[in-house]
């Protein structure tokens, strides 16, 4: 555990880059440069050799082979981001003199990015000389951002250590899914969205397009998909060109998602005929399953759907299209006579067997425009050709049954970043555990996995600080050996790696301080820290309940508190790691009972605290969480001191404050607290 650790989300300024750095000015630090590893995913294979390289004035970048422009685009774009970090001019190398990097790659890889790209790299730093390689571009950009992870800080300044690195991806498949139907994103937040990804080295951006609540890709043939089912809200296809090249500038695929044939309200607003019941439509703006689904005994929905894909699939080069497939009710389908009739004569039973019809339908439709299909697990039904990919929501054991039957397959379940679960918990699932069962071939059909953001409770505001930074533990998993398990080093590095994704100009850390002085009305927000560091969103259920009970559409506003509250802040691993080390031994941790303390005096009942949540309607809903606090800051320093003296708590105190944090355990505000399990166990503890 680092001491000191706790001060990160009490709200000091204190980072871990500054904290390494006062280490080694003290007097007495070891001189000897000590490479600290924060790469994020790790590398399949890293040797720390001999020294150092400094990243100095003259420090010069060339590349020993011919390239392309990608690749030119990418070294420049990160050169700025090395200078910016280190405030060193980097030079181009002369011609035909020796670089302090050399940049060296086989060719530009394949012309439109597949599952199968060479993403591998080899990085070489001696305290002379660094030499990235790889085969394709994507390959050096992977290895980039390797090299920029890999900078170090003294106070004699940068350095690279020398290491050799080998690298190259555990999965082909390492997505991540933004849905824009229900909350549109603006195309820079999408591009930042993309930078963060290629920092973590994920190569998959699965763009939701289309939902009940919104059409969000303009249609030259079917005008009325936006016009009518967008609020205006949509991206031209000059924008979505734009996003697939800078995507592609980053070596991420773009799959675009057209959910159908459920899911689909918006689009029968305008196009009502596409329905399986009488219109008229309108765009839906409540969350959940809804009836309006696709018919598919009209010739007038193939041709359309025919137009509509071709269209698609001009702009979006990938290989597959992803068609959705989920959710379907059936209702309209089981109310429509004329569906009913060709069901019977059609042999199809059940709501699963039509949707079946629907895809055998599609798919010859995508293979005609050069794609392949992808879905989610409903698709995988009897004779669905093996050449479609599946993508899991439901579980590892969907995922697994469709590698047994040759289907390959991707898992979100368990990524779901809208769950607010813990980084920790989303490291935990693997797409290919090792007791997966699976023969080596079967295996090999799980191509990766996605992490996905639904859009039911996310702003334009709040989407960095959803998706960011859990999202790299994500993508460690899906990058990095099985192996690399440990939760406690991943949480070391995640913090860096947070600070890193916030360089790129990502707002996940930022946003809580503006909403918060947003909500409050003032700079002086500083009262609120102690309160706010140890609060987090609710999870999806209860928040998805209290909704619907009060009405929450996708026009009601999302700058409620928990809206400025990240999940999984800082401080749920933070002070539980400080509790545990702790509580492993009172008596022998007086720095760590300091800290404790510490923080314990900061929860008391802080006056000017909640007059500043008195004076804001939305802050007041979170009056009884500073009340809580206080009490569990009371609580805390009693305990403190019953371990520390051995005194023991007069009869019935445990059980008055374990009522206590019972209590703290109800949602209030949509809030919860960080700090419940390490506090129990403080509680405990007392005898
Ligand atoms: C899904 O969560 N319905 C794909």
């Amino acid at each position: 555990m680092r001491v000191g650790a706790w001060r990160w989300w009490m709200g000091s300024t204190v980072t871990a880059a500054m904290m390494a750095a006062a280490a080694l000015a003290q007097p007495g630090a070891t001189t000897q440069l000590e490479f600290v590893n924060t790469l994020m995913p790790q590398p399949a294979q890293l040797t720390i050799g001999e020294g150092w390289l400094p990243v100095a004035p003259g420090f010069s970048v060339g590349f020993d082979r011919t390239h392309d422009e990608r690749l030119e685009t990418a070294v420049q774009r990160d050169l700025r981001r090395l200078e910016n970090q280190t405030g060193v001019m980097i030079q181009d190398a002369a011609p035909g003199a020796a670089a302090t990097l050399t940049i060296s790659v086989d060719g530009p890889g394949e012309a439109v990015q597949g599952v199968d790209e060479d993403e591998s790299c080899t990085l070489d730093i001696t305290p002379q000389h660094a030499l990235l390689h790889a085969a394709t571009d994507v390959g050096a950009i992977r290895g980039l951002e390797t090299l920029l992870q890999l900078i170090q800080a003294d106070t004699r300044g940068f350095w690279l250590p020398a290491v050799s690195i080998q690298d190259a991806p555990r999965f082909r498949w390492r997505g991540l899914m933004i849905d824009v139907g229900r909350h549109f994103e603006p195309v820079s937040v999408i591009e930042r969205t993309l930078d963060g990804m290629a920092e973590v080295k994920m190569n998959v951006f699965h763009w939701h397009l289309t939902d009940d609540q919104g059409f969000r890709i303009e249609s030259k043939l079917y005008p009325r998909l936006t016009g009518m089912g967008s609020d205006g809200q949509y991206y031209t296809q000059d924008q979505a060109r734009e996003v697939v090249a800078y995507a592609r500038a980053r070596g991420i695929r773009v799959v675009p998602e057209f959910d159908i044939p459920g899911h689909t309200t918006s689009w029968m607003v305008g196009y009502p005929d596409l329905a399986s019941a009488p219109g008229p439509f309108s765009i839906e703006r409540r969350f959940g399953v809804f009836d309006p689904v696709m018919d598919p005994t009209r010739e007038s929905t193939w041709e359309f759907l025919d137009k509509f894909i071709g269209e698609m699939a001009e702009i979006f080069p990938d290989a597959f299209m992803h068609i959705g497939g989920d959710e379907n009710n059936g209702v309209e389908w089981q109310h429509n006579a004329k569906i009913q009739a060709f069901a019977a004569a059609h042999d199809l039973h059940g709501t699963a067997a039509i949707q079946a019809y629907f895809n055998q339908r599609l798919l010859p439709i995508l293979t005609k425009h050069g794609k392949k299909m992808i879905g989610w697990d409903e698709v995988l039904t009897p004779d669905l050709p093996k050449d479609v990919v599946v993508q899991s929501w439901r579980g590892f054991d969907s995922l697994a049954a469709g590698a047994k039957q040759g289907y390959s397959g991707i898992l979100s379940a368990g990524y779901y970043l809208d769950h607010m679960d813990p980084a920790s918990a989303h490291y935990r699932v693997d797409p290919l555990p090792a007791n997966s069962g699976l023969t080596p071939e079967q295996a090999s059909r799980i191509l990766g996995g996605e992490a996905c953001m639904w859009s039911e409770s996310v702003s334009p505001r709040t989407i960095d600080s959803r998706i960011w930074p859990r999202t790299a533990a994500i993508a460690e998993r899906l990058w990095s050996p099985r192996t690399v398990t440990s939760e406690d080093d991943m949480y070391r590095r995640l913090a860096v790696e947070s600070l890193r994704l916030e360089a790129l100009g990502l707002t996940h850390i930022s946003q809580e301080s503006a909403s918060l002085r947003a909500l409050a009305g003032t700079p002086d927000i500083d009262t609120l820290r102690p309160l706010m560091a140890v609060l987090e969103p609710v999870d999806f259920d209860t928040r998805s309940k209290w909704s619907q009970h009060h009405g929450v559409t996708t026009l009601s506003p999302l700058d409620n508190l928990v809206d400025a509250l990240p999940p999984d802040p800082p401080s749920q691993h933070d002070f539980g790691d400080l509790m545990s080390t702790y509580l492993q031994d009172p008596i022998d941790h007086p720095e760590i009972e300091a800290a404790l303390q510490e923080t314990f005096r900061s929860w008391s009942a802080d006056p000017r605290r909640m007059e500043l949540l008195s004076t804001s309607p939305q802050l007041a809903e979170a009056l009884p969480r500073a009340q809580q606090l206080a009490e569990m800051g009371t609580m805390g320093l009693e305990a403190l001191s019953y371990l520390s003296s051995g005194v023991q708590p007069p009869p019935g105190w445990k059980a008055q404050k374990l009522a206590i944090l019972d209590e703290a355990q109800k949602p209030v505000a949509l809030t919860r607290f960080t700090i419940l399990p390490a506090m129990r166990a403080l509680v405990n503890e007392v005898r």
